[in-house]
Parts: structure tokens; C-alpha cells; sequence
């Protein structure tokens, strides 16, 4: 049968992700308006397979063996890729606005918020689904972030406000299309850009922003940092094929190009170890796994 035109058939994922690792998706769709999500969701539901979304693949690990799912990355060449500014200050962003992009233009434009999202990468979809957050005061995507619209897998549209916790939000299982983000004020886009530069230049200090990575690999405990566990753990340094815990931040797994998700997920899995047995704290893990993979089942 012909598929949609953007509609693609066994599409290596690693490219897509940071990680850089993983297999395939059984499809990988990349609509670019609303009426193809539906008939993406109608074209997953009439194989009976699952739908997985994917922003900028910066949060995820994809099983070496890929994923029997329609994966859906929303195109940013259409109305997932605008940002619509409104009379009453709200602004109307696309799931598929790249997060830099966004955090950028508030800058220009003299809203407060999101400098301290600054470095953070991904697409807005993903971050908002993440509550990405970054900054000594803990400032996350979920703050400016009114209403979201998108769809359920059974197909049914729906316009709410989310609900976020830390490195969590209750948008898991939906496709998000676009966001009414409200911003807490105004400031002089001189001072934002100079908060979003210093934002900026701790992160690359502190963490190993040049290679293949997920970010961190496991939340913070209440009142805890867990780089700081992982690292007098003795974690930093370990290796699992071409997967090495960083030198620099030891809540990151960086890849030498050629780990593959096993070699990932096993090193995710010896850290977490360390912890429990040097602490007895357990780490709950951070990034998003798909699919069945080998060392998945320890991380889980
Ligand atoms: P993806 O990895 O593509 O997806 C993550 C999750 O969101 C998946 O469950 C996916 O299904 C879901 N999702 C994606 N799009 C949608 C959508 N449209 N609707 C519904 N669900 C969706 N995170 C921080 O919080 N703070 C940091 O400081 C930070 N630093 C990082 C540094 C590096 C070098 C890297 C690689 C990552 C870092 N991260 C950080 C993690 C990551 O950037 C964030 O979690 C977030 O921006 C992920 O966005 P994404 O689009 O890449 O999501
Ligand atoms: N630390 C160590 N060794 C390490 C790493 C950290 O001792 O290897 C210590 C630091 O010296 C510091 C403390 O741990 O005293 C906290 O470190 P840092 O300020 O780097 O923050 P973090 O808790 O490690 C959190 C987020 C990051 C975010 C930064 C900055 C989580 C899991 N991590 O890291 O988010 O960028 O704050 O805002 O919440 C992510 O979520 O993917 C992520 C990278």
C-alpha cells in the first residue's frame, strides 16, 4: 500500500536522538498539519500499533532493536513550527519549535522566564512534556506554560491546562501541538541576554555539552544532587563499550559515537548500583526509554 508522503516505512532512529544510538522505527511519521496527525493516529490504530512521539530526541534511548510503533516527530515546516504572538501578551508556540529558538526570541523581545532554560536542547514539545528546567532557582518550561493542545492516542483533541512536577508533566501517552505560554513579566532584553549568557556559560562549565549525551541519566533526590552521588560513587570514568560516565558532570552518559543503547543502558544501571549500595539511595532514572532492549530491563 502507498503510505502518506510523510509517512516513511523502518527509518533508522539514532540519527534523531543525541544519544546518537538505537534502532528503527516500524514508521516514522513527520506531519506538518493538524488534519495529518488524525490520519496519522487512524494509521497507527488500523495496525494496531503504538504511537510515540518525538521532539528532539534529547531525552531518550531507543533499544538497539528499534520500536513496532508509529513514531510521530511533528514537522516544524508547518503550524508546529510558528510562533504567533496575541493582542493580549500570550504567545502561541508549535510543539515543534526548537527550544533554543524559543528561548532566544523571548529574549530578543523582553520576556521573562525562560533565560534560565538557556543551553537547553530539544524542541518545545519535549521540554514542556519533560518540564525541562535549568538555573540555580530550579525555573521550568511548565512555569510559563498555560494551556496545551493535543491529541490523545484514541484520537480525541483536547485544549487544558497541565499539570507539572519536577522532570515530569501528565502530557506521557499525548501528541502536543502547541502551547499558550504566559510570561511573567518584562525586562530589558540587554539584561535577558546577559542572565541567558551566564545560564549558559555554567552549564557548558559544569557538564560535557560537545558529545553524544542524554543529559542527565537520573532525577535529583529530594534535596540532592545526583551527579554529586554518582560521583563519590566513583562512578566517573566507568565504561561499557563506547558509553563512559563523564569526567566532567557524573549524572552524564557520553558516547565516543559508537556505544551502542545496550552499552548505554547497562552503565545506567552499574551507576545506579554504586549509589544504592554506597548510600542506599535509588536513583530514578530520567530519560525516556522505548522499546525492549538488552540492559533496559535493570533501568526500568
Ligand atoms: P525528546 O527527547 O524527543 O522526548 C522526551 C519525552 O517527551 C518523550 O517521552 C517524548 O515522547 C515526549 N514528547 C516529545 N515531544 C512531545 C510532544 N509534542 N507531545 C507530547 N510528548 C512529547 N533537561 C533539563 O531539564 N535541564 C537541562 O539542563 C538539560 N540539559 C541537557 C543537556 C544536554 C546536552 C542534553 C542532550 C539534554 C539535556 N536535557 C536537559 C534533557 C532534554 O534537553 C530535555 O528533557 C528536553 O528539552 C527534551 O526535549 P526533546 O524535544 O529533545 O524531547
Ligand atoms: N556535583 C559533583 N560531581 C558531579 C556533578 C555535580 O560533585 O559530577 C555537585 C556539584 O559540584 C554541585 C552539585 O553536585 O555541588 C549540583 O551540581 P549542578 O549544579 O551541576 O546541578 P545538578 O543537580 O547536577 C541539575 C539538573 C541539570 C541542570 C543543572 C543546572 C537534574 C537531574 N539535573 O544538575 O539538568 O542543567 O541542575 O540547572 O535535575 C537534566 O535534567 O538533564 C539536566 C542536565
Amino acid at each position: 500500500m502507498k503510505l502518506p508522503e510523510y509517512i516513511a516505512g523502518n527509518v533508522p532512529l539514532a540519527p534523531l536522538t543525541a544519544f546518537r544510538a538505537g534502532g528503527a522505527a516500524r514508521y516514522l511519521a513527520r506531519p506538518a498539519r493538524e488534519e495529518d496527525v488524525a490520519a496519522t493516529l487512524a494509521f497507527a490504530r488500523a495496525r494496531s500499533l503504538p504511537v510515540l512521539v518525538l521532539g528532539g530526541g534529547s531525552n531518550l534511548l531507543v533499544a538497539d532493536g528499534g520500536v513496532e510503533a508509529v513514531v510521530v516527530a511533528l514537522s516544524d515546516a508547518g503550524e508546529f513550527g510558528r510562533i504567533d504572538r496575541s493582542g493580549d501578551g500570550d504567545w502561541r508556540v508549535g510543539a515543534a519549535v526548537s527550544l533554543p529558538a524559543l528561548v532566544a526570541a523571548t529574549v530578543r523581545e523582553g520576556r521573562a522566564g525562560l533565560a534560565p532554560l538557556a543551553g537547553i536542547p530539544g524542541r518545545v514539545g519535549g521540554a514542556v512534556a519533560m518540564n525541562a528546567g535549568g538555573g540555580a532557582g530550579g525555573a521550568s518550561m511548565g512555569d510559563v506554560v498555560r494551556e496545551a493542545a493535543a491529541y490523545a492516542p484514541d484520537g480525541g483533541r483536547r485544549v487544558f491546562a497541565p499539570a507539572f512536577g519536577y522532570r515530569r508533566s501528565d502530557l506521557g501517552g499525548m501528541i502536543a501541538l502547541s502551547f499558550t505560554l504566559r510570561f511573567p513579566g518584562a525586562d530589558a532584553p540587554e539584561r535577558l541576554a546577559e542572565a541567558a549568557r551566564g545560564f549558559r556559560e555554567r552549564k557548558a562549565a559544569a557538564q560535557p555539552l560537545g558529545a553524544p549525551s542524554a543529559g542527565c541519566v537520573f532525577k535529583n533526590p529530594d534535596g540532592d544532587s545526583a551527579g554529586r552521588l554518582l560521583d563519590a560513587a566513583g562512578c566517573k570514568g566507568l565504561t561499557e563499550g563506547g558509553a563512559r560516565v563523564s569526567e566532567r558532570h557524573a549524572n552524564f552518559i557520553v558516547s565516543d559515537g559508537t556505544a551502542s543503547a545496550g552499552d548505554i543502558a547497562r552503565l545506567a544501571a552499574r551507576m545506579r548500583e554504586r549509589v544504592r549500595d554506597r548510600f542506599g539511595v535509588a536513583l530514578e532514572r530520567e530519560i525516556v526509554l522505548w522499546g525492549d532492549g538488552d540492559g533496559f530491563d535493570a533501568l526500568r
